[in-house]
């Protein structure tokens, strides 16, 4: 595995492959892997010729200036875990490599980044299409892989590739958890053991509310799980909706014939964790 600090060098080597017909897969990631982000890797090997790993702690998705500042950062560990995965090539800029220049672009993904964490992290999402967009054109995969566990993400990047006439295949990979079901997530390292053994009540309370669908209506529901949440001291539910899984729209009956996504965001003292599940029946 090479691991290349500048675009030029990537592209080159990149660009000889892309003609010799090789298909290529691509994870973006921020770095502090956990076993979510090596089942995107893994999945990337199995399904194509090479495989490019970034990793890339953007400044621009950061609207709270302290969390960039905190987020966990541990290169050497992660390029082991990526090497491991099987991966070909792994992408570690610094911030002026990909920012020569401040990117003033503006996305307009409509109520898509209204809504969840569009409407609590403020310009959030224009950062991830920022720099997803700017490593696309630099690595010009075939395929790039997202986690489900940010949903919205996912979802707000298959719109951007739309909107910017990108011919890559976007696959969104399931959700990994730790044994006790919360989702793997970066953040869980700044957890304290009490708030951490605390916070699975997040995706057990979603899995029992999938059991409750028969029972309770939308709202009913909704308001079930934000209060068997809040009822633990520790955590705090920012926002809990149920959404379908295409235009990110609130559903208010069972009966609508589309994809539900129940999306969380809870606050456990200062971090703040996201969860989601398929409402399905
Ligand atoms: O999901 C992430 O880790 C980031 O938002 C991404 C896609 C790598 C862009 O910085």
């Amino acid at each position: 595995m090479k691991v290349v600090d500048y675009k030029a060098e990537l592209q080159n080597e990149l660009q000889d492959l892309a003609q010799k017909n090789k298909k290529i897969g691509f994870v973006p990631t921020m770095g502090a892997l956990h076993k979510g982000h090596i089942s995107l890797i893994k999945k990337s090997v199995s399904e194509n010729d090479i495989t490019v790993v970034s990793v890339f702690v953007n400044p621009n998705q950061f609207n709270d200036k302290n969390d960039l500042k905190n987020y966990p950062r541990f290169i050497d560990k992660d390029v082991e875990l990526i090497k491991n995965a099987g991966c070909d090539f792994v992408f570690t800029p610094s911030v002026k490599e990909i920012y020569p220049k401040e990117d003033n672009r503006i996305f307009d993904f409509g109520d898509l980044n209204k809504v969840m964490e569009g409407k609590q992290r403020n310009g959030h999402f224009n950062g991830v299409a920022q720099v997803v967009s700017k490593l696309f054109n630099i690595v010009k995969p075939d395929v790039a892989y997202f986690g489900r566990k940010d949903f919205q993400q996912y979802v707000i990047i298959k719109k951007m590739v739309k909107m910017l006439n990108m011919s890559i295949e976007i696959v969104d990979c399931p959700i990994v958890r730790e044994t006790d079901g919360l989702a793997m997530s970066s953040r869980n390292l700044h957890l304290t053991d009490i708030q951490r053994n605390n916070s699975s009540l997040i995706s057990k309370t979603l899995f029992k509310a999938r059991n409750l669908t028969n029972k309770l209506s939308v709202k009913e529901l909704k308001d079930w799980v934000v209060d068997a949440i809040n009822e633990n001291p520790f955590l705090d539910v920012e926002y809990f909706d149920i959404v379908d899984d295409l235009e990110l729209k609130s559903i208010s009956n069972w009966q609508e014939n589309n994809n539900k996504v129940g999306c969380i965001a809870v606050k456990v003292g200062k971090i703040r964790l996201i969860d989601n599940v398929n409402f399905n029946l």
